[in-house]
């Protein structure tokens, strides 16, 4: 077999551009459209920053108040969908009730081969409306409670509140939930991403892309890292004990969700303003347990192997102080990625190359096929 460099997990590899985000690992920092991220979240709303990377800049007054209230009115599904989510298997992972409501949102829209970046662009906003809609449903059903309908007086990040709890929490909470929806919202040529943009690259359509998306997010190298840690979290239990179950984890060769990242290797650059959200959720609900117990990990893991927290470990604790199940806090990672895949599945349509790679085989050489009689 001739030698090829294969980049298993196309490690290192440059695989097309890209005018939507740049990760810099070299000075820990990551812009959105030449932003950087951190101001973002500091000074913008999730629906500003939406609007940011789907149309390149950021909006002004009135342009925001247009696409808000087009947002605002799409957010109601169908009763057939609402009973769909409703008949699936109570135990099912919301990952998978979400799939499978965008798949069926997907059968709903007869028309959605149209392949018009502006038609792409449409579907995205309806995808990014219905969402947290279709999220909230299942919450709602899974915990026995009816549904609540969506309130278009309210803004994204406390509609979705409503339809989940019934009531919307205060501003500070309202704000670290709607941090964290920027932070998730956008990050290149990640693995859910990089599925987008391959479903895209056969003139697939919106639709089947997402749901791809969603497959790959669920996975807890990727966007399921944050229950993990919240799993893990709830494991130690006490935050005097994590230092030394940090050790014990390491000895025994356990892999600490939450921590290190493909292309980070000194600090993921969102950690610090989630940290920041995630401390003041400690602050709001008197919960001091699990910040103390994110310091005891991180310490240890710093020292140790030199391997720092990705936006992973501080957002688990954030979402379940916010009062989310476990298991939500993949399906919220969706209603705030779903800007990034949309931005890159229209990227990718505008300026298509069928996706298409190599694989270097190392199995049996060539041989004869015998009849059936004659197979041993
Ligand atoms: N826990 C323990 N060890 C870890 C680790 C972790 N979370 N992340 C990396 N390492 C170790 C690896 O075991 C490896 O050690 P070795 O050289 O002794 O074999 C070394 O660090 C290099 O890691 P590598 O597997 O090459 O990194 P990667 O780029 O393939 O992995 C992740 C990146 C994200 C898959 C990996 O860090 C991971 O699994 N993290 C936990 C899941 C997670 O939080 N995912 C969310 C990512 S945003």
């Amino acid at each position: 077999m001739t030698e090829v460099n294969v980049k298993k997990g196309l490690d290192g590899v440059v695989v097309d551009e890209t005018t939507i985000s740049k990760v810099m690992p070299e000075i820990n920092s990551l812009v959105y459209r030449g932003y950087p991220v951190q101001d973002l979240a500091e000074n913008c709303n999730f629906e500003e920053v939406t609007y940011l990377l789907w149309n390149g800049d950021l909006p002004n007054k009135t342009q925001l108040e247009e696409f808000s209230k087009a947002e605002r009115g799409l957010r109601p599904i169908s009763a057939n969908l609402k009973s769909m989510i409703t008949s699936l298997n109570k135990k099912c992972h919301p990952m998978d009730s979400i799939r499978t409501a965008v798949s069926y949102l997907g059968a709903e829209d007869s028309n959605h081969w149209d392949n018009e970046p502006g038609e792409k662009k449409q579907r995205a906003l309806n995808l990014l409306a219905k969402i947290p809609t279709m999220i909230a449903a299942d919450f709602r059903t899974k915990k026995g409670q009816d549904i609540i309908d969506p309130d278009p007086s309210l803004g994204f990040s406390e509609n979705f509140f409503k339809m989940c709890f019934g009531e919307v929490p205060a501003p500070e909470v309202v704000k670290a939930f709607d941090v964290s929806l920027i932070l998730y919202a956008e990050h290149s040529f990640n693995a859910s991403t990089f599925t987008t943009r391959v479903i895209t690259s056969t003139m697939s359509d919106i639709y089947s892309a997402v749901v791809g998306g969603i497959g790959a997010l669920k996975g807890p190298l990727h966007g399921g890292a944050n229950e993990q840690v919240m799993h893990m979290m709830k494991e130690i239990d006490n935050p005097a004990k994590a230092e030394e179950w940090m050790l014990t984890a390491l000895k025994e060769k356990r892999k600490i969700m939450g921590f290190g990242h493909r292309v980070y290797k000194k600090g993921d650059s969102r950690v610090p303003t989630m940290k920041k959200y995630a401390q003041k959720m400690a602050d709001v609900t008197g919960q001091s347990k699990w910040m103390q117990m994110y310091d005891g990990l991180e310490k240890i893991m710093v020292a140790e192997k030199n391997i720092h927290p990705n936006l992973d470990f501080p957002a688990g604790p954030a979402y379940y102080m916010m009062g989310f199940e476990i298991d939500f806090f993949t399906p919220v990672f969706v209603m705030s990625r779903i800007t990034g895949w949309s931005a890159h599945i229209i990227e990718q349509a505008e300026n298509n190359r069928l996706i298409r790679p190599l694989s270097a085989y190392n199995g049996q050489g060539e041989r004869t096929v015998k009849p059936l009689a004659e197979r041993g």
